[in-house]
């Protein structure tokens, strides 16, 4: 399973990517306006130094909603670095962008995904990725994880290309899940990542382990 990170802040990706277990970044409108980057310039440039920290697809979202305009702004995404993957909404223009991608070689995040209807008609237009958001259908009494199994099964039973990005992922246990449920990748803040290390019983047994090299020693 690839881990993605779930935010703009260049800090949180470089500490991620120098763990070592780092497969890629995504981004959207807000994660972007929290890191206070506005205007077309400075928007670039900061997707171009997050490529430069990272090895390959940094996920960057199209603010139009209009076909025409998402593959104008789409292209211009395109072009900053070979890394970025162009994150396009789930609406009708959404899907036809999508389409037009798949055959410019342009890879796509279908984002804001919240049933397995919606991921059906991404994987048949050609998104390289299709990001079902968990924890925004948590929040209304709908089972997030569900959804992720019930996409992948789809997608496994017809062979779909399209890889499954389980997003608006909270906390460690719905990444462990996504993994056991098969999803292709799972996006999400640092703390999630940093989450799977603890354990009490490692902290406790290393704790022994050096109290007992320093007893044998005679320190
Ligand atoms: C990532 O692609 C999504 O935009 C993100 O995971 C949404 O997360 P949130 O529901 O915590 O805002």
């Amino acid at each position: 399973m690839k881990f993605f990170i779930d935010t703009a802040n260049l800090d949180e990706i470089r500490e991620a990517y120098d763990l070592g277990v780092l497969d890629g970044v995504t981004t959207n409108p807000s994660l972007m306006a929290k890191e206070g980057i506005t205007g077309d310039e400075n928007v670039r440039a900061h997707y171009k130094a997050i490529c430069d920290i990272v090895d390959d697809k940094v996920s960057a979202e199209v603010i139009s909603t209009d076909f025409e305009g998402m593959i104008r702004e789409g292209k211009e995404l395109a072009k900053i670095d070979d890394k970025i993957v162009v994150k396009i909404p789930m609406i009708k223009d959404g899907v036809k962008a999508l389409k037009y991608f798949h055959g410019e070689g342009i890879r796509t995040n279908c984002t804001l995904v919240f049933s397995s209807g919606q991921a059906l008609l991404a994987a048949k237009a050609g998104a390289s990725y299709v990001s079902p958001f968990i924890g925004r259908l948590d929040d209304i009494s709908f089972d997030g994880l569900e959804l992720i199994e019930q996409i992948v099964h789809i997608y496994q039973t017809y062979g779909y290309a399209t890889e499954v990005l389980a997003a608006s992922v909270r906390h460690s246990m719905h990444l462990i899940k996504c993994a056991e449920i098969g999803a292709d990748v799972v996006t999400c803040p640092l703390k999630v990542i940093t989450g799977l290390l603890k354990h009490p019983l490692t902290d406790s047994g290393l704790a022994q382990f050096l109290a007992d090299h320093a007893k044998a020693a005679g320190k």
